[in-house]
């Protein structure tokens, strides 16, 4: 099976189409947003065919074959036992951690996250007029790590009810250990804290790397959230469909009154077939993907160490986006946008959404795209620096 580029180009893809409004110019290579430029597995589409030429497009509920080829998925890759009953559904993850952040905390409350991190978890608390704590990563070189005792401190001076957990993390490609997880989840333990472990890049993991659901490393399901879903794995984003696995009956109970309030507990039928295609028959796919994701990381870390050494990466553990440090160059948004945008023709999403003026000189790249696209970006980067 070869991977099908598609040029995404007018097809109204938010990456490559909305260029001009997010970035001011509709020509840049779009390198940002956590999509694939690939067609998506051919077990997909011939699902989707079948379901157009035999179903009628009314109102759909998923079936048995849906909800156990996702239980099948997580216990066989990541050895999570999900019961039928946990599963609910969200058409994102996005609105999903916005939901709960609204029924289990009030205005003011204090959301802890460890940044850099994918920036809509800041803008949960922000725009929901929650007080937003960021416990800061630390950084050695390129290698980041949780300082605990930060982590504790501010959740036990702020009176933090809920932390937005990204794991695998989002921008900074960490696959966090289960030592790592457990200290994080007993210090939410002994402050109340509600936990929201965010795992939709699940399944990009690679070398010795291992994903450990968090869920399944002790008994916490009594204030743990997971929220997971295809849309990452299978490029799927576009047919919003996610879930999110609440073991405990009375935080299932509050998540699905939220949503008969809002009433947004039914989702599209395309995405349901999708994904209960993908997960059944998904995996060589995914596994030729990640290959691909894997020789462009090891393309642009080896490339930039001969070239440029000065621009420097982290190790890519998890994720398909790559978090790169222009530090020794730039100092000011300014400086990164001109240089980015400017000289060398690319939309990437800039460190500074990530968590803010500590990000500045950083970008993640998405790596989900064609070694040509990779080595044109790669390339105009490395004659770009060498001008300075
Ligand atoms: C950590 C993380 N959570 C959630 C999402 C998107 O979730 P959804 O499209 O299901 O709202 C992304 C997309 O990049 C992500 O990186």
């Amino acid at each position: 099976m070869a991977l099908k580029y598609i040029d995404r180009r007018g097809t109204d893809s938010a990456k490559w189409d909305a260029l001009d409004s997010q970035f001011g110019d509709p020509d840049l290579l779009a390198m940002w947003v956590a999509d694939m430029d690939f067609k998506e597995a051919p077990c997909i589409t011939e699902a989707l065919k079948k379901y157009i030429d035999t179903a009628a497009f009314g109102y759909y509920s998923p079936g048995k074959g849906y909800f156990d080829a996702f239980i099948e998925w997580e216990k066989k890759y990541h050895g999570y036992d999900v019961k039928r009953e946990w599963i609910c559904f969200a058409p994102g993850i996005v609105p999903a951690f916005n939901w709960v952040l609204l029924w289990a905390t009030k205005p003011d409350d204090a959301v802890i996250l460890l940044t850099p991190v994918y920036y809509p978890m800041i803008n949960a608390a922000k725009w929901n007029d929650r007080t937003l704590i960021q416990c800061d990563l630390v950084r050695n070189g390129m290698d980041y790590t949780i300082d605990f005792e930060k982590f504790e401190k501010d959740i036990a001076e702020n009176d933090v009810k809920l932390f937005i957990m990204s794991s695998p993390h989002n921008p900074i490609g960490r696959v966090w250990t289960p030592e790592e997880l457990r200290r994080l989840m007993e210090i939410c333990r002994k402050h109340n804290v509600l936990v929201i472990s965010d795992e939709i890049h699940q399944d990009f993991v690679f070398g010795d790397n291992k994903h450990y659901p968090t869920a399944t490393l002790g008994d916490y399901d009594d204030f743990c959230i997971t929220m997971t879903a295809a849309s990452k794995t299978f490029n799927l984003a576009g047919l919003q469909n996610s879930m999110v696995i609440i073991p405990n009956e009375e935080l299932r109970e509050r998540y699905l009154e939220y949503q008969r309030r809002i009433h947004t507990y039914e989702g599209n039928a395309f995405g349901f077939v999708a994904v209960e295609a993908a997960y059944k028959g998904g995996r060589a796919w995914l596994e030729e993907i990640k290959a691909q994701i894997y020789s462009n990381f090891e393309y642009v870390r080896d490339t930039f160490a001969k070239e440029i050494p000065d621009v420097t990466v982290a190790d890519l553990q998890g994720t398909y986006l790559l978090w790169m440090n222009f530090e020794k160059y730039f100092k000011t948004q300014e400086e990164v946008k001109t240089f980015m945008q400017d000289k060398c023709g690319i939309a990437f999403d800039y460190g500074e959404w990530f968590g803010g003026d500590n990000f500045v000189p950083f970008v993640r790249m998405n790596l989900a795209t064609t070694h040509e696209l990779v080595d044109q970006a790669v390339q105009s980067i490395i004659r770009e620096i060498k001008k300075l």
